[in-house]
């Protein structure tokens, strides 16, 4: 049994297109397991520069075959719209590579409506959601309420469903929040030819998944978001509405316990994040412009999916912590650490001061942060560019310090460390 899950250690935007890319060159399947076209992540091969929101960025390699599981709430306009794109580049999307399935979620322009409206009538108190209907999918589902991809099997019910919903989410939009309400035969018309299109994708994925594994395929399970994202372990209610933490890979993609063997938790070698919620160790001024850049670089800290500034810290030690031990982390992908280059000294919280006690672990989990007071640890920056190193002993000693120090405190190994946003900018240890 060879199962890797790839998992967002912090916020989302680690960096896990990048390492899962990495990571599929010696993998058989890669397979999305939670959330939806919320996740944007970037993959970058020769120049060329992939932006994957659905698919799994493991489709970038011609080898390997992409899976969509059951825990995804799944837009089929930006799907179809991805799949476009990435055939235009030169890769093969068809049945035979692709299979999603029969029991992920569909999102409709009346959860994207819904999502806006919530948003709107939260006022001052808004998620800062990324308002793709995430929320409103995942609460179609919990209510069983929801449109699955296997109703996508019989087109014409399919249609008559889509047109129910969006009937029944009209009425919502008009009574509850005053909001125009939406064309449910256009709609229903226009998810019927989705539905025409993708029902050959449609399949067990927990099936397909387990017969791989039985044969010796390698998958691996590429998170999205991130734990402190995660709608029971996050900084709730600043959270997404499904499982992005490791443990989701199985309930996401139908297997069983003891499937996994390997979990890869991926770090930026500082902290970022979009949208509200508590953030103890974010920067502003010069400090912050400095690690989120300004947006003329693509890495610069601009969301993939929305184009929102994130917000941009010093790295955690408690959260991450907390993260390692929810997710079973075995070892960490050190991202963007090319980007602390040229700091005098760089800061670590490593405890947190709450009230008059001091702290290395959070007492309630993260959804209480307000207040807490990040207590830092100094360690010496270094000048030079990393973009050209590739071994552990090129790097500068203050760099090896800064990795070390973050092995010594979480008791994991720092097994690859991504120092730009090319496949070859790593150095593997
Ligand atoms: P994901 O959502 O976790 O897959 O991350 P995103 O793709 O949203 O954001 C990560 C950004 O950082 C992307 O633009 C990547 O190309 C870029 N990136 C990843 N690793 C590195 C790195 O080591 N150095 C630099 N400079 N950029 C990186
Ligand atoms: P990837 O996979 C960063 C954040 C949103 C918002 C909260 C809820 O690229 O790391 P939602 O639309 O999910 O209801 O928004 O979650 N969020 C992300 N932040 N990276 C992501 O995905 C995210 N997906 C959702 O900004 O704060
Ligand atoms: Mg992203």
């Amino acid at each position: 049994m060879t199962l890797t899950i790839v998992v967002g250690a912090q916020w989302g935007d680690e960096g896990k297109g990048r390492i899962v890319d990495l990571l599929a060159t010696k993998s058989d399947i890669v397979a999305r397991y939670y959330g939806g076209d919320n996740a944007g992540h970037t993959v970058t091969v020769g120049g060329e520069i992939f932006k994957l929101h659905l698919l799994p960025s493991g489709v970038v390699h011609p080898h390997s075959i992409g899976l969509l599981g059951n825990g995804m709430v799944i837009n089929p306009a930006t799907l179809l719209d991805e799949m476009e794109r990435v055939r235009k580049a030169g890769l093969e999307i068809n049945p035979d590579r692709i299979k999603i399935s029969h029991a992920a979620h569909i999102i409709t322009p009346g959860h994207i409506a819904l999502d806006g409206a919530r948003e709107a009538a939260r006022g001052e108190n808004m998620i800062g959601t990324t308002k793709r209907g995430i929320g409103p999918a995942y609460n179609s589902k919990v209510t069983r309420s929801g449109l699955r991809m296997e109703d996508m099997l019989d087109p014409e019910a399919f249609k008559e469903a889509v047109y129910l919903h969006i009937k029944s989410v009209n009425h919502q939009l008009e009574k509850l929040f005053g909001a125009d309400v939406l064309d449910a035969a256009a709609i229903s018309k226009q998810y019927q030819i989705y539905a025409e299109k993708l029902s050959p994708y449609i399949i067990e994925v927990g099936e397909f998944a387990d017969q791989a594994l039985k044969k010796g395929s390698i998958i691996l399970a590429e998170g999205a978001q991130g734990t402190l994202l995660d709608l029971d372990h996050g900084t709730y209610p600043f959270v997404t509405s499904s499982t992005p933490t490791a443990p989701g890979a199985l309930v996401g993609l139908g297997l069983g316990i003891g499937s996994a063997n390997r979990v890869v938790g991926v770090v930026k070698a500082f902290q970022t994040r979009v949208g509200e919620g508590p953030f103890p160790t974010e920067l502003d001024g010069d400090l912050a412009v400095c690690l989120r850049g300004t947006g003329e670089n693509d890495w610069d800290e601009f969301g993939t999916t929305t184009g929102r500034p994130r917000r941009v810290g010093w790295l955690d030690i408690v959260l991450l912590r907390y993260a390692v031990r929810l997710n079973g982390i075995s070892e960490l992908a050190l991202t963007k650490l090319d980007i602390l280059s040229g700091l005098e000294s760089i800061n670590l919280c490593t405890k947190y001061r709450i009230g008059d006690k001091i702290t290395p672990t959070l007492p309630l989990g993260p959804s209480n942060l307000e207040g807490v007071e990040a207590i830092f640890e100094d360690l010496p920056g270094w000048k030079d560019d990393l973009t050209s190193i590739r071994t552990w002993q090129d790097l500068p000693e203050a760099a090896r310090g800064y990795i070390s120090r973050i092995e010594d405190l979480l008791n994991v190994p720092v097994k690859i460390i991504s120092v730009g946003p090319e496949r070859s900018q790593v150095i593997q240890r």
